[in-house]
C-alpha cells in the first residue's frame, strides 16, 4: 500500500503527470514497488532505476505497439504518414541508417552556440510574440523560441517574425495530435499541419547549417527524400513540448525562490527534480520474462522516468527524462542550453517568474509535465 498522505484513489501513475507534487508518490512507488501490473490502466509500470534501465535495454521492449505503427487516430492522414517515418517512434532495421546519419549531425550542434543562435531568434520573433498578457506571452515564447532555433540552426529559412510564429504554432499542433488525449479538431488540426510543414520544407532552401549534407548523406545510402524530411520535421516536434516544460518547469522554479546557482544549472536541476517529460512507453513484441515477471507478448510497460529520477538510490543522481539506452534523446545538452537561453530572454524582457509561478496550470498530459501560464 502506499501512503496515508497520497492515497492510491488520489494518484495514478498517469495522473502523477500533472499533480501539482507527485514526488513522494513516485519515490515510494520506485522504493516499494519498482514494477508492477496496475490493472485498472491496464499497463505494467516500471518506477525503480534499475527497473527503468531494464525495460528501456529489453531487446522486445519496442516503441509502438508491433501491430500498430502509428496511433490509430492518426492512420491515413498527413500526420500519420509523418509519424510512421520518424526514427523516434520505429525500432525497425529500415530506420537504422537514417538514424546513424542523424544522431552524430544533431551531436554536433555545441550547445552554447546554439544558445547565442536563440538570442538571436529572440529578436526576430519579439514583434509577433509582445502581445497578450504575461502569461500568454510567456506561453508563446516557451512554444516558439527553441522550436524556431532548432530549424534555423538545422538551416531551414525561418528568419522572419510571421514564418517563425506560424512554424512554430504549426509544430505544436503537430505535436498535440500526438497526445492520446487529443480530440477530434485537435488530430484536424495536426493532420492539416503536417501537410503544412511538408509542403514549407519541400518549398524552402536551406540556408547554411548541416540539412544539405544531410540530404546528401542520406541520398548516397538510398534513403528517400520523405524520410529525411519527416524526420526533419520531427526534430522540430521533439524540441517543442519537452523543451517548452522544462523552460516554463524552470521558470517555476525561479518563481518560488531564488537559487544560487547559474540559471544553466537550475535547468539542469530541473531537469532531475521537475522533469518535463515524466514517463514513456514500451510494448512487448513478444512473451519474455522482465524485472522477474512473465509479461506478454502486446503488453504495454509504462515507464516512469521521473520515479526513477527522484529515487535516490544508488543512481538516483542521473537525469532520466531524457531516456536511456536505444532512443536515448540525442538533443539532451542542445535542449538544455535551449531552454536557459528561452528563460534568459524572457527574463530580459521583463517576465517575472513569481507572477507567473502565482496563475498557472498544467496543460492536460499523460506524459509531459508542461505549465500552461495564465
Ligand atoms: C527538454 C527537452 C527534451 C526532453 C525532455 C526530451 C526527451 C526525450 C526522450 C525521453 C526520448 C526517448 C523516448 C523514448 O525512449 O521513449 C527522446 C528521444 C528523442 N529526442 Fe528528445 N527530448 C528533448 C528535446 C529534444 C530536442 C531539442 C531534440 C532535437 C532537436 C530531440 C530529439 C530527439 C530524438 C531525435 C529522439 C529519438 C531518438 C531515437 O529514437 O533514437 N529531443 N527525447
Amino acid at each position: 500500500m502506499l501512503t496515508a498522505t497520497l492515497p492510491e484513489t488520489e494518484l495514478d501513475p498517469l495522473s502523477a503527470v500533472i499533480h501539482p507534487d507527485p514526488y513522494p508518490y513516485y519515490r515510494e512507488l520506485a522504493t516499494r514497488r519498482p514494477f508492477f501490473r496496475d490493472e485498472r490502466l491496464g499497463l505494467w509500470v516500471a518506477a525503480g532505476p534499475r527497473e527503468v534501465a531494464a525495460v528501456l535495454a529489453h531487446p522486445d521492449c519496442r516503441v509502438r505497439p508491433p501491430a500498430q505503427p502509428v496511433p490509430p487516430a492518426l492512420a491515413g492522414t498527413a500526420a500519420g504518414d509523418l509519424f510512421g517515418r520518424l526514427i523516434r517512434m520505429n525500432d525497425g532495421a529500415a530506420h537504422a541508417p537514417l538514424k546513424q546519419i542523424l544522431m552524430p549531425m544533431l551531436a554536433a550542434i555545441d550547445p552554447a552556440a546554439a544558445a547565442g543562435r536563440a538570442g538571436a531568434m529572440a529578436t526576430v520573433i519579439d514583434a509577433g510574440a509582445a502581445s497578450g498578457t504575461p502569461g500568454e506571452r510567456a506561453n508563446r515564447w516557451l512554444f516558439t523560441l527553441p522550436v524556431v532555433t532548432v530549424a534555423d540552426l538545422l538551416g531551414m529559412p525561418v528568419a522572419e517574425g510571421d514564418k517563425a510564429a506560424e512554424i512554430a504554432q504549426r509544430v505544436a499542433a503537430f505535436a498535440a495530435a500526438q497526445s492520446p488525449l487529443a480530440d477530434a479538431h485537435t488530430v484536424r488540426a495536426g493532420a492539416e499541419a503536417a501537410q503544412w510543414l511538408g509542403t514549407w520544407l519541400a518549398g524552402a532552401t536551406p540556408t547554411d547549417g548541416p540539412l544539405p549534407a544531410l540530404h546528401q548523406a542520406a541520398h548516397a545510402v538510398g534513403i528517400d527524400a520523405q524520410a529525411v524530411a519527416a524526420n526533419t520535421i520531427g526534430l522540430l516536434v521533439q524540441a517543442c513540448e519537452a523543451t517548452a516544460a522544462l523552460a516554463g518547469n524552470t521558470l517555476l522554479r525561479l518563481g518560488r525562490g531564488t537559487p544560487d546557482v547559474a540559471l544553466q544549472a537550475v535547468v539542469t536541476r530541473v531537469a532531475q527534480d521537475d522533469p518535463p517529460v515524466q514517463n514513456t512507453r514500451r510494448f512487448l513484441a513478444a512473451d519474455a520474462q522482465l524485472c522477474g515477471h512473465a509479461v506478454k507478448a502486446g503488453d504495454a510497460v509504462l515507464v516512469l522516468l521521473a520515479a526513477a529520477s527522484c529515487a535516490g538510490l544508488a543512481d538516483g543522481e542521473r537525469t532520466w527524462t531524457f531516456g536511456h539506452g536505444r532512443h536515448a534523446c540525442p538533443g539532451e545538452r542542445l535542449a538544455q542550453a535551449l531552454a536557459a537561453a528561452t528563460v534568459a530572454a524572457l527574463l530580459a524582457r521583463g517576465a517575472d517568474p513569481a507572477a507567473l509561478a502565482r496563475a498557472f496550470r498544467y496543460r492536460p498530459s499523460l506524459n509531459a509535465r508542461i505549465p500552461h501560464f495564465l
